[in-house]
């Protein structure tokens, strides 16, 4: 079954030809960061019109003269006015074609990312969801099934890079940016707080890490001090790195054995190499997602889509977009 699916949550639009949940025919995107660069974070208005302006050619070339079996779209969660771009086109694309019409939720599509990647994985298994928006652990156990086992109470950890790489003037988006200066740094040089929960052991907190980020940048201020932004990303890094993967190994260890990453933050260098330490040293199984497929792209829309399908979710043209919306409860 070929899949077309589309994907305008936040400043990203995509469209992408998807085979049987796990064969990327054609995955194309088209990114606004540079348009978003200037005002140091997203703009929603402006990544509407933009995704209004890419959509048409993007689906175009995506399909590359096909007829897609489906049409799937992203429909929450994200900024309403960009979702709500993707979902009326790919609703007016699925009633012209009379193909069923796919709803997906954002963040089981990057989960899914490691269904491309990895052509065995399979549910279940334990998820740590680090994107822009959410930073969850999840225990996925089945392709349609999610039980939420932890999340942040706060900030989540690609907010929590974004807005430090604010502080530092380093540049939107923060996480390449904070990665890029780490590497220079050291990660030993300040040591930040980190938070547990007695009751939730796999709940995070990051508004301590990124307080303690703007206390150190505004002390050094008033000492007149240079600050040194490479030990600073290097030692944020630390933090923020090590307590994701302190809980969601844990998680891993007391429910599947089998840790998969997945969301923005799961392309982060150090992140890597600390999850495939860890998971060593605990005999867990771990998935990391390709690269290109750890941001936001249509290909991870697509693979979710066909398990969406399997099992009977699919929509009318009543579909609507959503803000918010729970990942282990999606409805339309
Ligand atoms: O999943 P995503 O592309 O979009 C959302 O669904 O939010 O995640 C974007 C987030 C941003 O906060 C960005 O700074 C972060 O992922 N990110 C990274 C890296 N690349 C992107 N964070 C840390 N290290 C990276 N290399
Ligand atoms: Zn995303």
């Amino acid at each position: 079954m070929k899949i077309l699916a589309i994907e305008s949550s936040c400043d990203e639009t995509a469209a992408a030809l998807v085979e049987d949940g796990r064969i990327v025919l054609r995955n194309e995107v088209v990114s606004q960061i540079p348009i978003h660069e200037r005002y140091g974070g997203v703009v929603p208005e402006i990544a509407s019109r933009c995704h209004i302006e890419a959509i048409e050619p993007l689906v175009e070339r995506a399909l590359g003269g096909e007829t897609p079996d489906a049409v799937a779209v992203t429909y929450a969660p994200g900024l309403i006015g960009a979702l709500l771009v993707g979902v009326n086109y790919a609703k007016s694309l699925a009633y012209t074609l009379n193909v069923p019409l796919i709803p997906v939720h954002h963040l089981r599509g990057h989960v899914a990312s490691n269904y491309l990647t990895h052509p065995d994985l399979k549910p279940p298994f334990t998820a740590l969801i680090a994107s822009g928006g959410h930073s969850h652990i999840v225990h996925v156990k089945s392709y349609t099934e999610y039980e939420i086992l932890g999340k942040t109470r706060d900030d989540a950890a690609g907010e929590a890079f974004d807005k430090s790489a604010r502080i530092l003037g380093l540049g939107y988006p923060g996480g390449p940016k904070i990665q890029k200066a780490a590497e220079t740094g050291n990660p030993d040089a300040i040591v930040f707080p980190k938070v547990h929960f007695k009751d939730a052991p796999y709940d995070f907190s990051f508004s301590g890490v990124k307080t303690a980020v703007v206390n150190y940048a505004h002390t050094a201020k008033q000492r007149g001090e240079e600050i040194n932004a490479a030990d600073l990303a290097a030692s944020f890094t630390k933090a923020v790195c090590g307590v994701l993967t302190e809980k969601s190994v844990l998680a891993a260890k007391n429910t599947t054995g089998k840790l998969v990453l997945a969301g923005g933050v799961s392309a982060n260098r150090d992140l890597r190499s600390y999850m495939e330490t860890a998971c060593k040293e605990e005999g867990i199984e771990l998935y990391l997602p390709r690269q290109d497929l750890c941001g936001d792209n249509a290909a991870m829309i697509g693979a979710q889509a066909y398990f969406e399908h399997l099992a009977g979710h699919t929509a009318g043209t009543d579909l609507n977009a959503y803000a918010t919306m729970a990942v282990d409860q999606p409805h339309w």
